[in-house]
């Protein structure tokens, strides 16, 4: 069964066994079926975050869930819970449209709402883990459900307890946000998103204003996975001493870093774009023109293999030249 239609790479690899999953007591048979039978499982949200660098020989399980319920908790704040199978950009259109705050940030973020909190998705200035409540897992050990609250998500720069500890070990079925109905908190301290409001021309933005900001950055520089396969940023920004950041900016003077005690994060894609990786091509494969950290499909014939061989290369490259180890954020199956 070729997983194409469900990885954003667009990469041709096949499952030995898939089901598309509408309901909780169908996941549990699927979940049965694969313990009796010993098969490796692959739990596909929206495929946003996944390389699939060859063929699955288990059951792969689309999960569809659907469904969004509301709870106000007084004239202000409200509790918005969203099956794990929603789409996570039409969710946040669905708040935005009655004008809950909290998730404009992070708009247009491919990917589905059941695996936002693996990650702890985030986008200028705003990651889940600000706007999070809690999500409900379906334990895969005993078929029992368990909510997950806040803490105990564990969540830190694109981490969480279900890239740790907890990693293949639960199916999210729903998260639950609380946003705000009147007194928003508008973000607008990440310096692109303050330009394209001037450019906008708009002094005082609303939700829906910002919104519109992310939507145009995000549209200016990130491909669309629907034309050209992604995953968006293929390795996170990578941490470093800050001893060994004044020695790099010794050297390189407009290296940028992000300073937080005595550590500094690094842009990725500033870093690959100086070893001269920005728009290269080889074979099938390229890092983007104006996003060096996104690499591309760039024919759509491209194999996971071959992205992951060109993810390397990139690595050792970095390495060789500023002594930083990138780690790829995107999960290699
Ligand atoms: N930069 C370069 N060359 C490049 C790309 C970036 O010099 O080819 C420089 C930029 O000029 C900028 C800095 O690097 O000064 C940071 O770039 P950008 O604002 O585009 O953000 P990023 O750090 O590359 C992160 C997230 C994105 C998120 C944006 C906006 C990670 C791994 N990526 O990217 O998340 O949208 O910030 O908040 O943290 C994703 O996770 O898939 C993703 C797209």
């Amino acid at each position: 069964f070729s997983l194409q239609p469900y990885n954003t790479f667009g990469v041709d690899a096949h499952a030995r066994y898939f089901i598309e999953i509408n309901g909780i007591e169908e996941l549990k048979e699927a979940l049965t079926f694969s313990k009796k039978q010993h098969l490796p499982l692959l739990l596909l949200g929206g495929g946003s975050n996944i390389l699939l660098t060859k063929d699955f020989e288990g059951l792969a399980i689309k999960l569809n869930l659907k469904g969004i319920s509301e709870e106000s908790i007084n004239d202000n704040e409200i509790l918005v819970t969203a099956k794990a199978g929603e789409n996570w950009h039409e969710f946040v259109m669905y708040c935005l449209q009655r004008n809950y705050g909290g998730l404009e940030n992070l708009s247009l973020i491919p990917g589905n709402v059941g695996t936002s909190p693996m990650q702890n998705i985030g986008a200028y200035g705003t990651e889940i883990k600000d706007i999070f409540v809690n999500c409900k897992v379906l334990d895969l050990e005993n078929l029992e459900i368990k909510t997950f609250n806040l803490e105990e998500c564990n969540f830190g720069y694109r981490d969480s307890i279900f890239k740790q500890d907890g990693k293949g070990k639960y199916v999210i079925l729903q998260v639950t946000f609380k946003l705000t109905q009147k007194d928003h908190h508008i973000k607008t301290e990440y310096g692109a998103i303050k330009s394209e409001l001037e450019n906008l021309n708009i002094q005082h933005p609303t939700i829906q204003d910002v919104a519109k900001a992310v939507i145009s950055i995000r549209q200016s520089k990130l491909p669309d996975p629907k034309q050209i396969g992604n995953a968006g940023s293929f390795f996170k920004n990578p941490t470093i001493p800050l001893a060994q950041f004044e020695d790099l900016k010794q050297k390189f003077e407009n290296i940028q870093g992000y300073p937080n005690g005595d550590v500094v994060k690094v842009p990725a894609g500033w870093l690959i774009e100086q070893c001269g990786w920005k728009g290269k091509q080889i074979g099938n494969v390229a890092s983007h023109k104006l996003q060096s950290l996104v690499i591309i499909n760039a024919t759509g014939k491209a194999t996971g293999k071959e992205i992951f061989d060109f993810s390397t290369e990139i690595i050792n490259s970095v390495k060789e030249k500023f002594e930083i180890e990138l780690e790829r954020e995107v999960n290699i199956i």
